[in-house]
């Protein structure tokens, strides 16, 4: 689990401004990799000879490529941890512990829909390829600040797969203007109508996966839980250890009968059945 990552391409992603980066590093990890974990990176600067910033960072797995054993990370330049990272070079060797976590299911037919808030649409992607390439109906609704955030991010990649997708900026620079949830409100009822005007039910029609902000999610979830349509989300709080040893992510969730339990994000999950978190209690 703990292991090395040669990095083979380190570049900025997009705008400058938007402080985004793409990270590509060769190892064996690519060959167990599922989408939806993640790996926590060492981030310590090796010509200071630090132990700070201690703790690694978790980031998720963007794209997994077995064939040529790499994986690419995507992130945002935030704080001391990231900007360390950001200085790494073609040819350093990181040292990553992964893959981590518990990472997306992935439905046996029907129609699989991606929701994104932000950099949540980072570790969406290997997820759409797995779904592509087992034939299901993929489609993506992805919001975020600006016209020039999502090209930043990556939408070119996402078109070039050849899905719908329905885009939302707060500025309405692109897409609709306002919040991602109302694009999936508007599809969602059109989606429900035609089922239920054909004497089916949504028993295994559709299935969301969604990634973003929490309030982002909590909406997503309320809707998917009215129409009775199943919802996994990918929880990405802070972490401390990454490995379930220090309690520093343990979430509040509810079992079936509902009750309040408490489990760790960076081993049962990051990603959870949305239906089985407690929204209002936060991690
Ligand atoms: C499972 C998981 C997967 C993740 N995947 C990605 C990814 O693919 N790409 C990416 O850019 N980031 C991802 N993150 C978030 C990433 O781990 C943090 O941005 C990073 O650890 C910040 O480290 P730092 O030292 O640069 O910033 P810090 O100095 O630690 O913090 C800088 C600022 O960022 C905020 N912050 C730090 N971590 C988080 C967090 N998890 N959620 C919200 N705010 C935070 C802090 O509150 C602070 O305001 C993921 C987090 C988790 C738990
Ligand atoms: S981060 Fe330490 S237990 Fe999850």
């Amino acid at each position: 689990m703990l292991t090395e990552g040669l990095v083979v391409v380190h570049e900025r992603l997009g705008e400058e401004a938007q402080r985004l980066m793409k990270l590509v590093l060769k190892g064996p990890i690519a060959k167990t990799a599922q989408a939806g974990q993640f790996v926590a990176v060492r981030v310590q600067d090796p010509t200071l000879a630090s132990y700070d910033p201690l703790l690694r960072r978790p980031i998720s797995l963007a794209e997994i490529s077995p064939e040529s054993d790499e994986i690419t990370l995507l992130y945002r330049v935030v704080g001391k941890g990231t900007e360390i990272l950001a200085r790494a070079r073609c040819g350093d060797r990181l040292s990553i512990m992964g893959p981590l976590g518990r990472g997306f299911s992935l439905p046996e037919d029907g129609e699989l829909w991606l929701i994104a808030g932000g950099i949540g649409i980072f570790p969406l992607y290997p997820l759409a390829q797995r779904a592509l390439a087992k034939g299901l109906s993929v489609r993506l609704f992805w919001g975020g600040d600006n016209q020039t955030f999502l090209e930043s991010a990556g939408l070119s990649e996402w078109q070039a797969l050849g899905i719908p997708i329905h885009l939302s900026t707060m500025d309405g620079s692109l897409g609709q203007k306002g919040l991602v949830t109302v694009q999936v409100l508007g599809l969602l009822w059109e989606f429900n109508g035609k089922v239920e005007n054909s004497g089916q039910t949504m028993d295994g029609k559709l299935y969301v996966a969604t990634c973003g902000p929490h309030k982002m999610m909590q909406a997503v979830t309320e809707l998917c839980m009215n129409s009775g349509v199943p919802v996994e989300v990918s929880l990405e709080e802070r972490m401390g250890c990454a490995v379930g040893a220090c309690l520093g992510c343990v979430c509040t969730l509810k079992d079936e009968a509902g009750t309040l339990i408490h489990k760790k994000v960076c081993q049962d999950g990051p990603v959870f059945r949305g239906e089985e978190v407690v929204w209002d209690v936060s991690c």
